[in-house]
């Protein structure tokens, strides 16, 4: 028969050594798949973002900074307290303007677009973040059903004239689509809007954002 002893002062230091290691090793393999999450979501975040850019304003030398939207404009972009949109920069200098922004009127429902917009005010690119219009009908606002899109890149609010800012049956220059009027519409109408916006904040955002960089010429 064996009879059990207590540990010994040797057995507890080393079983204090092993359970520190353990500790150890399980808290480097949270950091690390933390750092690991952290920085996928980074890279997801910039993808999201880029897709309205340049494609020559892709690399590392640009950054984006978060940046509030005033109250009282989030009605125009269909957008609730606390949404933001995001400034480019290149050499801590603003390049463009990256703004959600949402219509209502839509057929199915609202369409989430997002607008990048330089800062002399012509449109980079807008690409739809999601939707609910049918697929057939509605869906050709989407990159990957059609390049109906691409209409909106180097226009500005005075290219074409504000009053052109339209779809054909309304009046303007952008094509709709057979039978479904409503969904392009929706989006004409709201990218304007989000040109309007920025055009009444450009000369405060570029004053902001300029004394955020060189705090030194602030006032
Ligand atoms: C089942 C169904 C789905 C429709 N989906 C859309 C849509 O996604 N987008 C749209 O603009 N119109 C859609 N329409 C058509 C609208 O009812 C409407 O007729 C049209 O947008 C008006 O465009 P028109 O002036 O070119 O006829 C749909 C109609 C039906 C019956």
């Amino acid at each position: 028969m064996t009879v059990k002893t207590a540990p010994n002062r040797a057995q507890w230091l080393r079983l204090l050594g092993i359970a520190l290691l353990i500790g150890a090793l399980v808290t480097t393999l949270e950091m690390l798949t933390r750092e690991r999450i952290v920085a996928s979501q980074t890279s997801a975040e910039l993808d999201y973002l880029r897709q309205v850019l340049d494609p020559d304003d892709q690399g590392a030398a640009i950054t984006f900074k978060k940046w509030p939207i005033v109250s009282r404009k989030l009605e125009l972009l269909g957008l609730s307290e606390g949404d933001e949109m995001h400034i480019a920069l290149r050499a801590g200098q603003p390049i463009a303007a990256i703004i959600p922004s949402i219509s209502n009127a839509g057929y199915g429902g609202a369409i989430k677009l997002l607008v990048g917009i330089d800062f002399t005010g012509h449109i980079i690119a807008v690409r739809v973040i999601s939707h609910r219009e049918t697929a057939g009908l509605g869906d050709k606002i989407e990159l990957a059903k059609s390049d109906w899109i691409e209409a909106f890149s180097k226009r500005s609010l005075s290219n074409p004239d504000t009053k052109y800012w339209a779809v054909e049956a309304d009046g303007g220059i952008y094509d709709q689509f057979t039978g479904a009027t409503i969904t392009p519409r929706a989006v004409v109408n709201q990218v304007a809007a989000t040109l309007q916006f920025f055009a009444d904040e450009r000369a405060a955002l570029a004053a902001q954002i300029t004394s955020q960089a060189n705090p030194e010429a602030r006032e």
